[in-house]
């Protein structure tokens, strides 16, 4: 097993910008529920975070959403940061609770009169929108009605995406339906450490085939709605490989490529789902005649999140895929304990580009968080995320010199924001966030980001 490669500590200089296409898309990313706050403003109503955040020990510190980075009504001074770094588009997602406050229905005005501001704000400072649908805020409503395991879900998600695309489809081009699908269903009811903390084998399988049905759906609804619109699907994939040459550990390695990676790819790219992976999780699929082909809706991109890599063995006594990460001495961890492997995003690249044959990749998704702190002069210096900014950009350069259709990268997160189950010491961004008082202050990765953008432009 070969260990991941040291992070260059070098500058801009490191990343071949020369290699990226000229309309490559910078940007960050950030989502709803994470940053916006305001979770009772202008008839938004309470989704499965606002209900799980309040369930004691759920999430660190006993955080929640209610106040977030106050984007809500910040949002003038983000999408000023966003230029000051020199940024040309921004991964948001809408808050679902926000535009049909039912769940399913009509919608609610005000809720959609916020993202109308938004987008309006974000072209007049020549910054170029790409929306997601759903970053797991699924409305409360609907999960009392049975959340992501009910064939309803996927339905309302998709009349609810028509609604969005038929207010903003007119300036915005760029869509994703689902951000990664895999926390949502194997997290959030498998392993009980998201929304809606369910631990049941046989709801998460469900939600999976809902959630990738309600993908499928929600493309229709939006190219009705926005005949322009551009529709991928944004997935967190990871490398997988065995901790040791064991028969078992490969098996393991299998499964776990099966769990994280093929069962979210496969079905999209019109292979179905993995006959393995249903052999691993034996629960019946609620499949009907005509889903598979309507998961398989075209794709115009597709959005690749990539965190870390993973080294696995055999768990037979563990949840499926009975597979578990093995920590490997003398690699470097972010303050999440995720190890850091640049070279793990070219390979997830690659496979998209020669397995799948995906079209333009966009990085919807890369960071580190690490335990920043202001200086006494007010300034953050966070060389680690600077380094693994940089060592990433570097390796969506190497693809893109072999040949892979790199189209954007959007650094995750351009605020330090609500990090989930770990409430809002584990920081992200680019840019720091002090809660008490709300003032943001660009870090030093930031700083070497915009750099990075500036020796592309100028190349
Ligand atoms: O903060 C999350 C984001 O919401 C989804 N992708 C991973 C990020 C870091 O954990």
């Amino acid at each position: 097993m070969t260990l991941p490669e040291s992070l260059p500590t070098t500058g801009v200089d490191a990343v071949d910008v020369g290699a990226l296409p000229r309309d490559f898309l910078w940007g960050t990313a950030t989502s709803a529920y994470q940053i916006e706050g305001a979770v009772a403003e202008d008839g938004r109503s309470p989704s499965i975070w606002d209900t799980f955040s309040r369930v004691p020990g759920a999430v660190d510190g006993g955080h929640t959403g209610d106040t977030a980075c106050d984007h809500y009504h910040r949002w003038p001074e983000d999408i000023a940061l966003m230029r000051e770094l020199g940024t040309n588009a921004y991964r948001l997602s809408v808050a679902w609770p926000r535009v049909v406050p039912g769940g399913d229905g009509p919608a609610n005005a005000r809720g959609l009169d916020f993202y109308d501001r938004l987008v309006d704000g974000l072209l007049a400072a020549g910054i170029q929108p790409s929306v997601t649908l759903y970053h797991w805020d699924l409305p409360q409503v609907l999960q009392d009605r049975g959340g992501w395991p009910v064939r309803d879900t996927a339905e309302h998600f998709a009349a609810y995406a028509g609604l969005v695309a038929a207010r903003l489809g007119d300036r915005v081009t760029q869509w994703a339906t689902l951000n990664e699908p895999l926390c949502s269903a194997w997290i959030g009811h498998l392993e009980g450490r998201m929304a809606p903390g369910l631990t049941d084998l046989t709801a998460a399988v469900r939600a999976s085939y809902h959630l990738l049905l309600g993908h499928g759906l929600a493309s229709g609804a939006v190219r009705a709605a926005a005949p322009g619109a551009r529709i991928g699907i944004v997935n967190n994939l990871s490398t997988v490989e065995p901790a040791t040459p064991r028969d078992a550990d490969l098996d393991a390695a299998r499964r776990m490529d099966g769990h994280v990676n093929r069962w979210w790819l496969d079905p999209v790219h019109g292979r179905g789902f993995p006959a393995d992976m249903r052999e691993v999780y034996r629960v019946g699929l609620p499949e009907r005649t005509g889903d598979l082909g309507v998961i398989a809706a075209p794709l115009d991109w597709i959005g690749l999140n990539y965190y870390f890599p993973q080294v696995v063995t055999a768990d037979p006594d563990g949840p499926a895929p009975y597979a578990r990460q093995v920590a490997r001495p003398g690699v470097r961890r972010t303050a999440m304990d995720w190890e850091v492997d640049a070279g793990g995003l070219e390979t997830l690249i690659m496979r998209l580009h020669l397995e799948y044959g995906a079209g333009p990749v966009h990085i919807t998704e890369n960071g580190s968080a690490y335990p920043d702190t202001v200086a006494p002069d007010g300034t953050v210096h966070d060389p680690e995320r600077a380094a693994y900014l940089t060592a990433h950009l570097a390796a969506c350069a190497r693809a893109a010199r072999r040949g892979a259709p790199v189209a954007g990268y959007y650094a995750w997160s351009l605020l330090d924001n609500f990090e989930w189950a770990y409430g809002y010491d584990k920081r992200f961004g680019l840019v720091h966030v002090d809660y008490a008082t709300q003032r943001r202050t660009v870090k030093s990765s930031g700083r070497r980001y915009a750099g990075i953008i500036a020796a592309h432009r100028d190349r």
